[in-house]
């Protein structure tokens, strides 16, 4: 019964919650040109007969289903790990047992000042909202039976240009007089040409009114219908309001620029030219006699692929060769700094991430990735790792986000993945995959590497890419691992998120808990 309640009151607030943001936005008025966000205005007088048509018929009776209604988003949300029940060897690896930690605690209480801190975040975070925001990612509902018709969405106007709206028609019977009329936040309406019988009031306005005793007249002049955005901004929407007498509807307008597509030459090619196409990244530190094999093992099946190392010694030695370009950076700079720079200095589609201590082997097939690459709609693909033991790893990871109010969100890791690639039957979806990778050069330089992680930081990369980049792994393209060295993923994954993220004093960990709590605005994870 505590849970039916639960889940109604759940039910209840999400509803309201559309409301609020439903009725918060409002348009301005103000001369000057107005570049805040319209969420978070004083919300205007709600109107009635919206309110009815999204909470009608009070007086009917429902029953909740629970499995269903349950599934819906908590509010807040809670990171809730597994309890440990037994201790065998190897329990953990044969049970994966669910890790939950806070991160807010640890953060705050390296903070001088916590409230401090907290506040802070608080207004950080509503300036972010304020500049994601956009008017077309508003909730609006249709009314039944509604005279007008008009186009629901795939309207676009470049900032302070004029267009055309397609589509705009009143269907009703006949009568003396028919009326309709437009209003707009940032531009506003004319007519591109005038239909006899028809009146205007209001051209080149945000507000127009047209109207006339011959409804054919009409529905010719709303062919001609203009809207022109008169307020610069380079990407947002204008929820233009189109109504008749006792009805009304609301669609946007995208207005933005045009994305300016990247596109990369490479020569044309009946099968895949790997230098032509491909970049090798790594970043090295302490291991020239590794970096070496790696190189020798590349030139042996890519002899003339470009090979960007990024170089964070005390004392650099030189890596000479053809096709390779190694850059010197500052003492101990970190790993995240050398794959920004690694990186950024890759000048064709796609850039392959790969170890110092790797060992490309006759599995290592590059094509395969180009192949998945093109053929599909993934930014990266992660192959697997075979470390000297035999075992090989993909390191599959899925990632979610909760919400979880003002506290901030709660991070949810599981090994796994989402589904297998149809005609790649190797290769899955996920969120997160291993340390070798090819991805769209492009999209890796739009999601970064934090430069203040300086040892480690794998799952933060995709973390901060989770929603824009598509990411594959597949199991056979294969590296081989020269290293002894445990790697972090031969671990228990939990074991291993365990030791990351558990409170500690040092600074390593501190940087991580202030990317999680802060920059990320998470409050607690759970991983498994
Ligand atoms: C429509 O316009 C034409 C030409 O201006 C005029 O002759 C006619 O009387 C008008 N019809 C009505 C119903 O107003
Ligand atoms: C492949 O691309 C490289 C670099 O652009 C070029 O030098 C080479 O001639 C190309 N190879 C073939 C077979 O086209």
């Amino acid at each position: 019964m505590r849970t039916t309640r639960k889940c109604l009151g759940l039910i209840l607030a999400s509803g309201l919650l559309l409301l609020a943001l439903f009725y918060a936005w409002s348009p301005g008025t103000s001369s000057g040109v107005d570049i805040w966000q319209r969420q978070g205005r004083p919300v205007k007088k709600l109107n009635a007969k919206m309110q009815d048509i999204i909470s009608g018929n009070p007086d009917i009776a429902y029953h909740i289903k629970e499995d269903v209604a349950c599934r819906l988003a908590q509010n807040p949300c809670v990171c809730q790990g597994d309890e440990e029940t037994f201790h065998l060897p190897f329990s953990n690896l044969l049970f994966p047992r669910m890790w939950a930690h806070k991160l807010d605690v640890p953060f705050l209480e390296s903070q001088p000042d916590p409230e401090a801190t907290k506040r802070h975040r608080a207004q950080e975070y509503s300036s972010f909202r304020r500049r994601s925001y956009s008017p077309a990612d508003a909730f609006i509902v249709a009314e039944a039976n509604s005279p007008l018709q008009y186009p629901i969405q795939g309207v676009e106007v470049r900032p302070l240009k004029t267009i055309i709206i397609p589509g705009l028609g009143l269907k009703e019977e006949t009568r003396s007089d028919h009326m309709v009329y437009l209003t707009a936040a940032l531009g506003t309406f004319d007519v591109a040409a005038t239909v006899a019988n028809v009146s205007l009031k209001g051209e080149g306005e945000k507000h127009m009114i047209l109207s006339s005793p011959l409804l054919p007249a009409l529905n010719r002049q709303l062919q001609f219908v203009t809207y022109t955005n008169t307020v610069f901004h380079p990407k947002t929407a204008d929820t233009v309001q189109f109504g008749t007498e006792g009805h009304q509807s609301f669609f946007t307008i995208k207005v933005g620029h045009a994305t300016i597509p990247k596109l990369y030459y490479s020569g044309y090619q009946t099968e895949y030219n790997i230098s032509a196409l491909v970049t090798i990244a790594t970043k090295t530190f302490l291991r020239y006699d590794k970096l070496k094999d790696l190189i020798d093992s590349i030139r042996q099946y890519y002899p003339t692929v470009t090979i960007v190392i990024a170089d964070d010694n005390k004392h650099p030695q030189p890596v000479t060769g053809p096709h390779i370009e190694h850059y010197i950076m500052p003492f101990s700079k970190g790993w995240f700094a050398g794959r920004n720079l690694a990186v950024s200095q890759v000048t064709t589609k796609y850039v392959l991430w790969v170890d110092d201590d790797f060992i490309f082997s006759a599995n290592t097939k590059l094509e395969k990735m180009v192949d998945i690459l093109e053929k599909t709609t993934l930014d990266l693909v992660g192959g697997a790792v075979r470390e000297v033991t035999g075992y090989t790893a993909t390191y599959r990871h899925t990632i979610s986000v909760e919400e979880g109010g003002e506290e901030g969100d709660c991070l949810h890791i599981r090994s796994g993945y989402h589904h297998v690639i149809e005609g790649f039957p190797n290769c899955v979806v996920a969120d997160a995959v291993i340390n070798f990778f090819m991805a769209r050069k492009d999209k890796v330089l739009q999601v970064g590497f934090d430069p203040r992680l300086a040892r480690q930081g794998h799952m933060e990369f995709f973390i901060q890419g989770l929603g824009s980049l598509h990411i594959g792994s597949c199991s056979d393209i294969i590296v081989n691992h020269a290293s002894k060295i445990k790697l972090p993923w031969t671990k228990s994954d939990s074991q291993k998120a365990y030791e990351k993220f558990r409170y500690s004093s040092s600074k390593t960990n501190n940087i991580h808990n202030e990317l999680f709590y802060f920059k990320n605005r998470f409050k607690c994870m759970v991983s498994i």
